[in-house]
């Protein structure tokens, strides 16, 4: 048996997947994203991607119940599996732990309450990262794209998992920038935790008004 080669670290300072491999694997990409999305049981609540898109509704109102670590995880993982263009992954998460500063989001979001939740990621645009000889409106155009399909996957994946989550566009984005000490723009704030209540989900127009078939 060949020697084993030990995985390496990469984590930021504060945040630590709950679970995570001890072994290097030469032959599995993205080790830590794999590993995280496939280990299991934590409650996960549904895995039909259909039912989940299905159920999903937005919540206002969370219960005091802490979001275990990983389904953190799992969320901030599923947010990495997102298409980017060029694969540049160009948004960055920041992860806010610190309970003073989601109070000082609830101000820069418009005073939304609701932003003082269990779990708050800000999504920024990185248009830095986006390494294309492209103009830089194309470049910018790009980030926000990755950074909203991200936040996307995140609020699903939050849905699979039991919780729910509110997407939140309507915020200052230099009052933002200033609290989480960034020169990124953000580009939507996801609050997540377990909802008070579950609710149906709301109606949306008939096909025939969403579809536009052209010959
Ligand atoms: C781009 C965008 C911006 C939004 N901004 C806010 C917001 O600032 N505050 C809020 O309470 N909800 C916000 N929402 C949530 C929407 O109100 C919600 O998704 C919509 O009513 C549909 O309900 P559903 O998510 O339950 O299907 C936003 C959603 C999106 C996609």
């Amino acid at each position: 048996m060949g020697e084993e080669i030990k995985y390496e670290k990469t984590y930021p300072l504060g945040y630590e997947p709950e679970k995570a491999p001890t072994t290097a694997d030469p032959n599995i990409r993205n080790q830590l994203i794999d590993f995280i999305l496939k280990s299991g049981p934590s409650e996960v609540i549904d895995t039909d991607l259909f039912a989940v898109m299905a159920k999903r509704r937005s919540t206002r109102k969370f219960s005091d119940k802490p979001v275990q670590t990983t389904k953190i995880d799992k969320i901030i993982a599923a947010a990495d599996t997102a298409p980017t263009a060029g694969n540049y992954q160009g948004f960055e998460i920041f992860y806010i732990k610190s309970p003073e500063k989601k109070k000082l989001l609830v101000d820069a979001c418009n005073k939304q309450p609701y932003v003082d939740a269990p779990v708050v990621l800000v999504f920024c645009k990185n248009p830095s990262r986006v390494k294309f000889d492209f103009s830089e409106n194309i470049l910018k155009k790009f980030a926000i794209q990755d950074a909203t399909l991200a936040a996307g996957y995140s609020q699903l994946a939050a849905q699979a998992l039991g919780l729910s989550s509110i997407w939140i566009g309507m915020f200052d984005e230099e009052k933002i920038m200033e609290i989480i000490g960034t020169d990124l723009i953000p580009s939507s704030v996801l609050c997540i935790g377990y909802p008070k209540q579950t609710k149906f989900p709301k109606p949306r127009r008939n096909l025939k008004d969403l579809v536009h078939v052209i010959w």
